[in-house]
Formats: structure tokens, sequence, C-alpha cells
């Protein structure tokens, strides 16, 4: 028991005798007095109830900020007006504004106007009309693992619910190597969903710094090296943070490897249809993994594409490889993935996941999303051609080919963390200290500005 338990019934018979003896004297000094007597016996105790803790810094040190949240609040304490926040992750116009795409304002209005809606739990494994469409999407009306029944899908707290229940899946049940192999860069929350479940993580190479471009050398003989049947987490497109991809030719030949070393591929899916404006080729990746029946995992978010980022819509998948077992071991997996959810979380939230349902499920909604989408990617790589131009125009030394070839939100420009720190101090540019931009921070009225900054820095560092 703490010393804090036992200090505390010895406090409260001290104040009750006090307190009994008071109604004895009428003089106000020895009130007085026997206040400060209460006081005296009251603050010790309290400083040893503030040293007992349970949770000293030794045991609980205290926590860095996350450094982009704290980038975010250096943002908002900048007064600026030529501030310009290049870090968060999330769409914005050409106004800079963040975007409810057309689309969502249809699907919500359509909910809100629904007589037969409550607010009653979903089912553990999420409401099934979106998790069902969900994989469609992903993985294609026809894929073969979903008409064969060998996937099955729940519904998760949006793409990072979803890495973190697989996760837990393969911590409590993955008999393989479990060290979880990453990309170097790669999304910082990777390292610490893996790590918190007890699976460390370790890196493949995968930005070559030289070309800005993809180190494949590199990548494929870490996967080589790496030990037999390690899991293998890939993002399928619009890699984060480098914008940098596999062309379908190298996906291939990573499958091969994949295949040889018997390793296990986790795909984390952030932005289908946010890269390229095009569903079907953002999720190519996934489905030649899928037609080469492997047995793969899949988190799927929908904050980037449908603009749902705080509403926390997503999706988990588990596919298992052909044969004749696979629907008795798809059904396995379900049911200790419920049991994993219900612990957790009980039951997903209803909103994000009604309104992508909504549009999922209706053929004019979907296509109007499509357009959506166009609109989105469209607008980011204009921002990546016009940046390149601008710089190129400029003069600024070095090449900036990398911009256009990169895809998504997101672009490592190279820049190096003292030209960062630099563009931060002096231009009231905010990015994270690597050097990536989200390019949806870019408009047609800052870009200008933004192109001058970097070339002065360049120049002059
Ligand atoms: C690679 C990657 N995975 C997962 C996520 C998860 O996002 P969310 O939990 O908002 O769906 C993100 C978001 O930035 C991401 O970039």
């Amino acid at each position: 028991m703490p010393p804090s338990s036992t200090a505390a019934p010895a406090r409260t018979s001290n104040i009750s005798t006090t307190t009994s003896s008071s109604t004895a004297s009428s003089s106000s000094s020895s009130s007085l007095s026997r206040i400060s007597n209460i006081a005296s016996h009251l603050a010790p105790a309290s400083s040893t109830m503030a040293s007992t803790t349970n949770f000293p810094a030794d045991v609980v040190p205290q926590a860095p900020e996350d450094p982009l949240f704290g980038l975010m609040r250096a943002f908002r304490a900048d007064e600026s007006p030529d501030k310009m926040d290049l870090g968060i992750g999330a769409y914005r116009d050409d106004n800079g504004k963040p975007w409810v795409l057309p689309v969502v304002k249809k699907a919500d209005e359509i909910l809100r106007n629904n007589p037969d809606l409550n607010h009653e739990y979903a089912p553990i494994a999420g409401i099934q009309a979106f998790t069902s469409k969900s994989a469609e999407l992903m993985f294609g009306a026809d894929s073969p693992a979903l008409k064969e029944g060998r996937a099955t899908s729940i519904q998760t707290i949006s793409g990072t619910g979803a890495v973190h229940l697989g996760a837990l899946f393969l911590a409590k049940f993955y008999k393989g190597n479990r060290t979880v192999y990453v990309s170097n860069p790669t999304w910082a929350n990777h390292h610490q969903i893996f790590n918190n479940v007890g699976l460390p993580t370790a890196q493949y190479p995968y930005f070559d710094k030289k070309t800005k471009g993809l180190d494949f050398e590199g990548m494929t003989q870490a996967l080589r090296e790496a030990p037999d049947r390690s899991v293998v987490l890939l993002h399928p497109c619009a890699h984060n943070p480098t914008g940098v991809d596999p062309t379908l030719d190298q996906w291939k030949e990573l499958a091969a490897i994949i295949r040889q070393k018997n390793h296990f591929p986790f795909f984390d899916s952030a932005y289908q249809g946010f890269a390229s404006g095009n569903l079907v080729r953002d999720a190519a990746a996934v489905r030649y993994f899928v037609e080469q029946g492997f047995e793969l995992l899949l988190a799927q978010s929908f904050a980037k594409n449908f603009g749902l980022y705080g509403e926390r819509a997503g999706c988990f998948h588990a596919i298992t490889s052909p044969g004749p077992g696979a629907a008795e071991t798809i059904a396995r997996i379900a049911s200790q993935l419920a049991i994993l959810q219900r612990s957790e979380i009980s039951n997903p939230p209803l909103y994000g996941a009604r309104i992508a349902s909504t549009v999922l499920n209706d053929p004019k909604l979907f296509a109007e999303w499509e357009e959506n989408l166009a609109t989105m990617s469209g607008r980011i790589i204009s921002m990546r051609k016009a940046l390149r131009s601008k710089l190129e125009e400029l003069g600024t030394p070095g090449t900036w080919n990398h911009i256009t070839d990169q895809i998504g939100m997101f672009s490592f420009t190279g820049l190096t963390e003292e030209q960062v720190l630099r563009l931060r101090n002096e231009a009231h540019v905010y990015m994270t200290k690597n050097g990536r931009i989200s390019m949806a921070g870019l408009n047609t009225k800052n870009i200008d500005y933004f192109a001058k900054a970097v070339h002065k820095v360049v120049t002059t560092s």
C-alpha cells in the first residue's frame, strides 16, 4: 500500500480531535491557534502525499512533444501575415482553407434526413455495408480473395487504428520473425505503434538522397538480407514522407523477393485516389500482391481521400492465401480480430463510416467522389509543376525534377535541417526538419513567396 494511504486516516483523526475541543472554547485567538495547528498538521502531510506518486520521473519521464504537433503550435503562435504551414498532412484549397468535399456534404445531408438512423452501437466489426465496399474499393470487386471468401474486414479508428489492430494481431499470433521492417524514412507513428505492442522495428533503405528518388538497390538488398518470415510494412502509394513510390515493375520484383524470403506483407494505405486521382491505379501494387496469392494485412484510411480526418473512418483487412482451408482460416482470424476490437474500442464510431458508406454504395455519388478526388490531386500536381518551374526559373542551385516525380500529399525537398530552420526563422515557413513539405499547403497566392524563400536559403547556405 502506498504511504499516502496510511497517512490519510491519521490526519483525519487529528482534525476531529481538535475540532471537538474547539466547541469548549469561545476565544477567537485560541480558534486561530487551533486553525494554525491544523494547518501545521496538514502541511507536512500534503507534501508527503506529493512525493508518494507511483509514477516518479525515473519511471514516467517527461515525453517529448510530438514534433508535428509542436510545429503546428509554433505556427499558430507566429503573428506574421506571411506565415505558411507546410507541415500538416491535410488538404487545403487554393485559399489555404480546409475543404469539405462536396460529395461529403451531400452524404451528410442524406444522413441527416434519414428518419431511421439512430445512435445505437455499431456491430463490433463495424457497419457491414461500409467494410464490404471498402474491401471492394481496395482489392477490386472481382478480386479473387473476395470472391473466394478468404478476406475479412473490420472497421477501425481511421488508418492509425487499423495499423494498431494489425500490430496487435501480429504481436499475439505471428510466429515468424517478429521484427517489423519499415522504410527509412517512414510515417513516424509506425515505429511507436509497433513498439508499443512489443514488436521491434528495423529499417530498410528507401530514399536515395542523391537522386531524391527510390533507393531500390538498397531496399531489395535489405529485404533479401532480413531473416526469413520478417514482417514488411509497405506504403502502396504516395509514400509518406517522401512521395516516392516504386514503379509497378519494381513492385513485381519486391513481391518476388518477399515470396522467396517468406516475408509477411503489411500494407498501410492512407492515400488511395488522393495520389494520382485514380482509385484503381493507386491500388495496383496491393492488387498485384493479392493476385499473386499472398497472405497479407492491409490498413485503410479514409482521412485524406474523403477529407474525413477527424471523423476517424478506416478499415482493417486480412487476406489469406488460396487453398482448401482458406475460408476456415479467415473465419478464425476474424473471430480473434473481433476479440481484440472488443477489448480495445468495443464498437467503432458511426459518423465517418456512414458518410463514406453512403458514397461507396451509391454509383452516382461514387462518380462525384472521383471528381472530387481529381480536384484535390489535380491541384496538388499543378502546385508541383509550378514549384519546380519557379525554382528552375530562379536558377536555384540543384535539380528540382524530384518535385514533379514525387506523388501525393508530400514532397521530400532535399532541404537540409539548417535550411528548414532558416526558412522558419527568416520567412515564417513551417515544415518538418527532414525537409518534407505538404504540397497541399501551397497555393497560387503563396507559391512565389515560397519559391523565393527557398531560393534565398539554398543560395546563401
Ligand atoms: C502512411 C500513413 N499511415 C497512416 C496514417 C493514418 O492516418 P489516420 O489515422 O488519420 O487515418 C497516415 C496519416 O498521415 C499516414 O501517412
